[in-house]
């Protein structure tokens, strides 16, 4: 009997601890080594694969305590299976050895595979209070300096044709290329999750090669280290803090290409998400397309932004093609904007220069530089603002450039408070916007038809909030980084002013 009890219990106590742990799969912890990575990217598919099979234990386990380099690693068709990984993936940055496993030359267009690949599966938890580290740096500068056309770097996690997926619990660094790109997706839970980019580094980095503006002591050139890249339907993105240069969130579409989960990327939730730097909460970019690119009911609300580059941001993309596109039904609510560094509002053309391309078409200075052309094509509707605050808006308080063909309809500005010092422009650039306006300050009298008034517009409040942005990002060096040199922007008013 007391056999039988401790044989059961035993029994029970398997089950309860019972995982596939990529040690049993001819894992090597703790080197840096070509050979260990190889080995470390084939123990964890096949302990995937393993967990995959299993009629009971679905759980494979990433151990605490241990670092493991890894290549790429792609699972697909997994039903059922929790990737825990508590202790350090690190994505292996060997270049050449990358390029030997991924293709020399690259391709044309660029094609972006991931580190830690999912695909074509359904209901997969990844969680375990681990890390997963890009090492991004080496790939920036070997990008950098080799133009574009070098350019595979990889995402952290690639996911796509996934659904019933959720991903907690995790801290991710310095992506070589997008943080989580999660591409046509059906039923999407991310939360409690840090995403951190050195941007010190990227800052020296950029500053060597000719991507910071020395004069104003800004950055111009986004590394693509973006944090949440989704499309598909229904996504709940929250409790997110992230630091880091380019997109926090970029909602990219989808289409009615045969197959996928959703024609539309759709039905998402972005909130209570704290940020420092980043270019905002996007949607896009998107371009017309014969099969008609579409991002619909996407709500971004409860977030803090520190030192935004650009914080509300739609953006579209030249017309290439016939077809159309939609943008429609984006609510930004309950937000708080803290000393934008570019403009605080952005709803327009992709402005984007990749090293060694020619760009998008609108120029980075726009509307410096006149240069910004729209695409027709794209139709933008029902765009909502509510009970935003924008304090210390450095240059200008936003910009608004819609098509004069198509023009952005029934856009609604409520509460929409914005302070400077705007040392460019003291009202927003506005072209071809169609909605209301209430309780919202800084637009131009043509900008939104319908205004029931200025009134009732809440007084500037800046409780130094930087305070509490130490608070949040403490490791930030924002002394050094976070200061634009205000001397110069005046100088650069005064020339605006005069041309
Ligand atoms: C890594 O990517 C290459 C190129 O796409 C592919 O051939 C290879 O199968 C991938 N490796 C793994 C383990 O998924
Ligand atoms: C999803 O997978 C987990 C882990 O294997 C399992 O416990 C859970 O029951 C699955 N959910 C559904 C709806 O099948
Ligand atoms: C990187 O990979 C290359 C190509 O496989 C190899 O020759 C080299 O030894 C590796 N470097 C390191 C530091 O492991
Ligand atoms: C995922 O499924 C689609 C459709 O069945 C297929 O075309 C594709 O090759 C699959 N992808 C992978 C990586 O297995
Ligand atoms: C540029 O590419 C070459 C050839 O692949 C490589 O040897 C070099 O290290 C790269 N430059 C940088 C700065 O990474
Ligand atoms: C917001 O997210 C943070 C983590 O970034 C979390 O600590 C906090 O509890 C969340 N707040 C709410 C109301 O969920
Ligand atoms: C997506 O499919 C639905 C149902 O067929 C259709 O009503 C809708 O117009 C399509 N949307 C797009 C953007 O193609
Ligand atoms: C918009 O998305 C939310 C979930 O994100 C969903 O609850 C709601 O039903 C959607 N609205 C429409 C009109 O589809
Ligand atoms: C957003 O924050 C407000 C307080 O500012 C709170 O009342 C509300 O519940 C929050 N909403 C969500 C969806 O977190
Ligand atoms: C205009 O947009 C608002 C807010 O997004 C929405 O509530 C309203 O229904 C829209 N009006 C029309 C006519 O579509």
């Amino acid at each position: 009997m007391i056999l039988i009890q401790i044989l059961l219990f035993h029994l029970i106590l398997d089950l309860a601890l019972s995982f596939h742990s990529i040690d049993d799969y001819g894992a090597i912890p703790n080197v840096n080594s070509n050979d260990a990575a190889h080995a470390n990217t084939m123990a964890m598919v096949k302990a995937l694969s393993a967990a995959n099979q299993d009629p009971s234990d679905r759980e494979v386990l990433l151990p605490k305590g241990n670092t493991y380099y890894v290549f790429n690693m792609t699972a697909t068709n997994l039903v059922n299976v929790i990737f825990r990984i508590e202790g350090t993936y690190i994505v292996s940055d060997n270049i050449s050895e990358w390029e030997n496993i991924m293709g020399h030359p690259p391709p044309i267009p660029e094609v972006h595979s991931g580190s830690l690949n999912i695909w074509n599966s359904t209901n997969i938890t990844i969680t375990g209070g681990g890390s997963i580290i890009g090492q991004g740096y080496t790939w920036w500068i070997y990008v950098w300096f080799n133009g574009s056309h070098a350019d595979h770097r990889p995402y952290l996690v690639h996911m796509v044709h996934c659904k019933d997926i959720e991903i907690y619990n995790l801290y991710l660094k310095n992506s070589p290329y997008y943080h989580l790109n999660l591409e046509d997706m059906l039923n999407v839970h991310i939360h409690d999750i840090d995403i951190h980019v050195d941007i010190d580094k990227q800052k020296e980095l950029l500053k060597k090669f000719g991507g910071w503006n020395k004069e104003l002591d800004l950055p111009t050139f986004p590394l693509n280290t973006d944090g949440i890249d989704p499309s598909g339907k229904n996504f709940l993105i929250e409790n997110v803090k992230m630091d880091l240069f380019d997109d926090a969130v970029a909602v990219k579409p989808s289409n009615s290409a045969p197959g996928r989960y959703s024609n539309c990327s759709q039905d998402m939730v972005v909130r209570n998400v704290t940020t420092l730097f980043t270019v905002g909460m996007a949607i896009g970019s998107l371009t017309n397309d014969p099969l008609t690119n579409c991002i619909r009911n996407i709500t971004f609300e409860n977030i803090t932004m520190y030192l935004p580059l650009k914080g509300i941001h739609v953006k579209t993309n030249p017309k290439t093609s016939d077809g159309i596109g939609i943008i429609d039904s984006i609510t930004y609510r309950n937000m708080h904007l803290i000393g934008s560094i570019w403009m605080p509002i952005y709803i327009g053309p992709q402005q984007q220069q990749q090293p060694g391309t020619s760009g998008t078409g609108c120029s980075w200075l726009y509307p410096i530089k006149d240069q910004c052309p729209t695409n027709p094509n794209v139709q933008i509707s029902n765009i909502l603002l509510e009970d935003i605050t924008l304090e210390g808006s450095l240059l200008w308080p936003g910009t608004i450039n819609c098509d004069p063909e198509s023009k952005c309809k029934n856009m609604t500005f409520k509460n929409v408070y914005n302070s400077g010092p705007f040392l460019l422009m003291p009202i927003y650039e506005c072209h071809y916007a169609e909605g209301i306006k209430s309780g919202s300050n800084l637009l131009p009298l043509e900008c939104l038809d319908i205004d029931s008034g200025n009134q009732n517009i809440k007084p500037l409040r800046m409780e130094n909030p930087y305070l509490k942005l130490r608070e949040v990002f403490p490791s930030s060096k924002l002394d050094e980084i976070g200061s634009p040199n205000w001397q110069k922007l005046k100088e650069l008013k005064i020339k605006y002013l005069q041309n």
